[in-house]
């Protein structure tokens, strides 16, 4: 049996790293996998959220999200995190088994706790193993995401053994990272060194799915480049990180390799390039953006897709956390 399980953390809407590293990849996966999740991590948005008044429009934004981008609701659950307790009842049993050890080596818990660490939350540092529990509690086989968050799927898949040695059963899988495409990680538009990422303090870092194009073409006016022309094979671009991302944005967008991209391009200034880049972002995501605004403005339905989504989640995690109950050993 395959399962597909994912998710996406609903803090202010999703950028275009999230769509072509993970979303996109859904899409094309439901039309493989006959049985597919999809969650939205609301849980998962509280660490690095301080202000959680946004959070029910942010919810709402990222399975209008899901549903413009292509997941199919009707055949596959869209469901909310927090409306699965399963998952954070598991996550407790979890952390009992985690050796802190293994935490210590998450290197995006070390990024984002940055120097400070006596004063990181313990809900960042425990994160790892919510997100292990968001895939166990349904048995998941793959799980397809952006390259950042590989080492999260390792360690689920080394606390599933744990589990299964510890109380001597073969009951979780071990879950295989999906990681594919060109974009597999997006830089900032303003650093081509780091990913692109919501939480950038600069809105210019990002193409966020809900930009118009007028601000979809700014961003990638504005986007760092270097003023050399584009070269005709990538080994060339090994230390043009900039253009390198551009490159591939452009490429995971049309189809084609950053290879052919290359030729294609070689000998052109960027100015030449950012217009063809910008033309076919607008050509791709203007129709997503449309369809968002559409399906948020028909509030009731998209609740009524979440409750739907809800009830078939929490059946299957009702049955597997009844499974775990036995196997731990609760009355
Ligand atoms: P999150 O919300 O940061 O990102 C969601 C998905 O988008 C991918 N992604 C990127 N891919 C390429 N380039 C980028 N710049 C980029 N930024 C984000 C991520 O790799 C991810 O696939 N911990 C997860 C959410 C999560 C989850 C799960 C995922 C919680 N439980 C269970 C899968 C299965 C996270 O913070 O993703």
């Amino acid at each position: 049996m395959k399962r597909i399980l994912s998710g996406i953390r609903p803090t202010g809407g999703l950028q275009l790293g999230n769509y072509l590293g993970a979303i996109r990849n859904w899409v094309a996966l439901q039309e493989t996998f006959d049985d597919c999740l999809f969650c939205i991590v609301d849980l998962h948005a509280l660490d690095t959220l301080a202000d959680t008044s946004t959070l029910k429009n942010d919810t709402r934004e990222m399975a209008a999200a899901y549903i413009a981008c292509g997941i199919d609701s009707a055949r596959f659950p869209i469901f909310v995190q927090s409306h699965v307790p399963a998952h954070t009842e598991l996550a407790w049993i979890l952390g009992c088994l985690t050796p802190l050890g293994w935490l210590n080596r998450m290197t995006q818990f070390k990024d984002k706790a940055g120097k400070n660490q006596e004063n990181a939350l313990l809900g960042l540092y425990a994160y790892p193993v919510l997100m292990a529990a968001d895939i166990l509690i349904y048995k998941a086989t793959h799980v397809p995401v952006g390259e950042d968050q590989k080492q999260h799927v390792e360690f689920t898949r080394d606390l599933a053994g744990l589990f299964n040695r510890t109380f001597n059963v073969d009951f979780f899988h071990l879950p295989e990272p999906m990681i594919f495409g060109e974009a597999m990680r997006v830089m900032s538009l303003r650093d081509g060194t780091v990913k692109m990422s919501k939480s950038d303090a600069s809105d210019y870092s990002r193409i966020n799915l809900l930009d118009d194009a007028d601000t979809i073409a700014l961003k990638i006016r504005k986007a760092r480049t270097d003023g050399d022309p584009l070269p005709d094979n990538l080994e060339n671009l090994k230390d043009r990180p900039e253009a390198r991302n551009l490159i591939n944005i452009y490429a995971a967008l049309s189809g084609e390799t950053a290879a052919q991209i290359c030729v294609q391009f070689a000998g052109s200034y960027f100015s030449t390039f950012k217009k063809d880049l910008s033309d076919l972002l607008i050509a791709v995501l203007e129709p997503i953006g449309a369809k968002m605004h559409q399906l948020l403005r028909e509030k009731d339905e998209l609740d009524a897709v979440l409750q739907r989504g809800a009830e078939s989640a929490n059946k299957l995690a009702n049955q597997h956390m009844q499974e775990i109950r036995n196997i731990v050993g609760f009355l």
